[in-house]
């Protein structure tokens, strides 16, 4: 048996869909841990491209058993609707499991996302939109409504009562239009009975799974710079999205998780507000052409991606917190072509050199990149399969890469096909 965790080691869209998606027939269930429909995961199977966002991207692999795990926050029309799109293009997704722990989504809490969001006297945070971060703050604030609740008239009554009563007063506060207990609750009652065979005790099916000796793939949504915790506060999403919350959002002990997998794009993008030590100002020639040629335009909102170069002090950070066994580099392909690329090592903070992320964000904040240049290549590198087989200046590139986080770089992406890869250690 074993669990292998797969989290994002930026600020999200490193290609975690397509990680897991790779180790598909080696895993018997992937279990999505954290975050909601604000993740967005491409992943390209024989030239058929499918978009995924509350569904773990093991569904796209018939023998795995895709389960959202008590961490993750629904959507229940969201799920169907992408169920039924998947459906349509003939994938059997009958073999869904959705935590009855999991916290539900509601009308007022994509009403307060908007609403905060475009209130004048606050921060933009540059959110999805998707009601992530109330659902997960009445999740905290012990006033949330979990899948289970949906099925019990008398309690689903009750709490959406108790919240409209403060939510309404919110609402009214930022000039929005009250909701009533009907206006929630319809939202969900055409879904109920289609969901109810998929409710599970998600805790128990995950470890007794390892028990009997099977692969469980930990999928991460959003990434380590995005986690609530540890990544770029308040600019993050409400989640734990480093591997820590694999543990917490299943159910399963940290002693039955095997190996950690980092994904890491071999530039940087960022979608949303917030610091971006090696960001490239957008229309300078270099932030375009990754833009264009990387195809960097959000799978949830559509938004372009901010795009900048490699920072090694973030691969290093991320290293720390996960303490990955394997990277998995993404998107090398893109950088084919650029006569030069460069790598931030270190940052510079009010004249002071940091080669550790700084512990406080007003420091991040102001902190300036320091970069070693490495020399591009020309050569097309989308059918490579082994290391050899890249031009010199990619493997040094590569190589330089791991030094700097200190993390092995297992695969390497050159394409987005789900066979676009170099594999030099097996993650599995
Ligand atoms: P996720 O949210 O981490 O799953 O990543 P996204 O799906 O949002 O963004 C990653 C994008 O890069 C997707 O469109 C993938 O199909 C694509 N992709 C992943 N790996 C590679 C790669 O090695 N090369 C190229 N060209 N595209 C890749
Ligand atoms: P995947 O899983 C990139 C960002 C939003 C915003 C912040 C908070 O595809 O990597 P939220 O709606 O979560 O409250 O927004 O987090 N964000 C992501 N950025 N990829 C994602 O997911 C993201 N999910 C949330 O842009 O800055
Ligand atoms: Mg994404």
């Amino acid at each position: 048996m074993s669990g292998i965790v797969i989290v994002g080691a930026q600020w999200g869209d490193e290609g975690k869909g397509k990680a897991t998606d790779l180790l598909g027939n080696k895993i018997d269930l992937v279990a999505k841990f954290n975050g909601g429909n604000n993740a967005g995961h491409t992943v390209v199977v024989n030239n058929e491209t499918y978009a995924l966002h509350l569904l773990p991207s093991g569904i796209l692999t018939p023998s795995v058993i895709p389960v959202i795990a008590n961490g993750v926050v629904i959507d229940v029309p969201v799920l169907f609707k992408e169920l039924d799109a998947l459906k349509i293009r003939g994938i059997d997704i009958s073999r869904l499991l959705v935590s009855s722990g999991a916290h539900v989504i509601t009308k007022y809490h994509r009403a307060l996302d908007s609403a905060m969001e475009n209130d004048p006297a606050k921060k933009k945070i540059g959110t999805t939109g998707r009601g992530i971060g109330p659902t997960y703050a009445d999740k905290i604030s012990r006033s949330g409504i979990r899948i289970a609740d949906l099925f019990n008239e008398n309690v689903l009554c009750e709490k959406i009562d108790s919240a409209l009563d403060s939510k309404n007063r919110i609402l009214t506060r930022y000039e929005r239009p009250m909701l009533s207990r009907d206006e929630v609750i319809e939202e969900f009652t055409p879904y109920l009975e289609r969901l109810k065979p998929l409710v599970e005790d998600t805790p128990l099916v995950l470890n007794q799974a390892l028990d009997s000796g099977k692969n469980v793939l930990f999928e991460g949504g959003q990434a380590t710079m995005l986690d609530v915790d540890f990544g770029t506060y308040p600019f993050v999403t409400s989640s734990n999205a480093t591997a820590g919350g694999a543990c917490t959002g299943t159910g399963v002990s940290p002693t039955r998780i095997d190996k950690v997998v980092g994904v890491i794009k071999a530039y940087t993008t960022r979608v949303g507000e917030g610091p971006f030590p090696t960001e490239i100002s957008a229309g300078d020639k270099i932030a375009n052409y990754l833009l264009k040629t990387g195809g960097e335009f959000g799978v949830t909102t559509g938004r372009a991606r901010r795009c900048g170069w490699y920072d090694a002090v973030v691969a290093k950070y991320s290293s720390l917190i996960n303490n990955f066994s394997d990277l998995v580099l993404t998107k090398l392909d893109i950088l084919t072509g650029l006569d030069v690329i460069k790598v931030c090592i270190a940052y510079d903070v009010n004249g002071k050199t940091h080669k550790n992320m700084p512990s406080n964000s007003a420091d991040f904040a102001v902190a300036k990149p320091i970069y070693k240049e490495f020399p591009g290549w020309s050569e097309d590198i989308s059918s490579a399969k082994h290391f050899q087989d890249l031009p010199k200046n990619a493997q040094n590139y590569i190589t330089a890469l791991e030094e700097l986080s200190g993390s092995r770089i297992s695969v390497i992406g050159v394409g987005a096909d789900r066979d676009a890869i170099i594999e030099r250690h097996k993650l599995l």
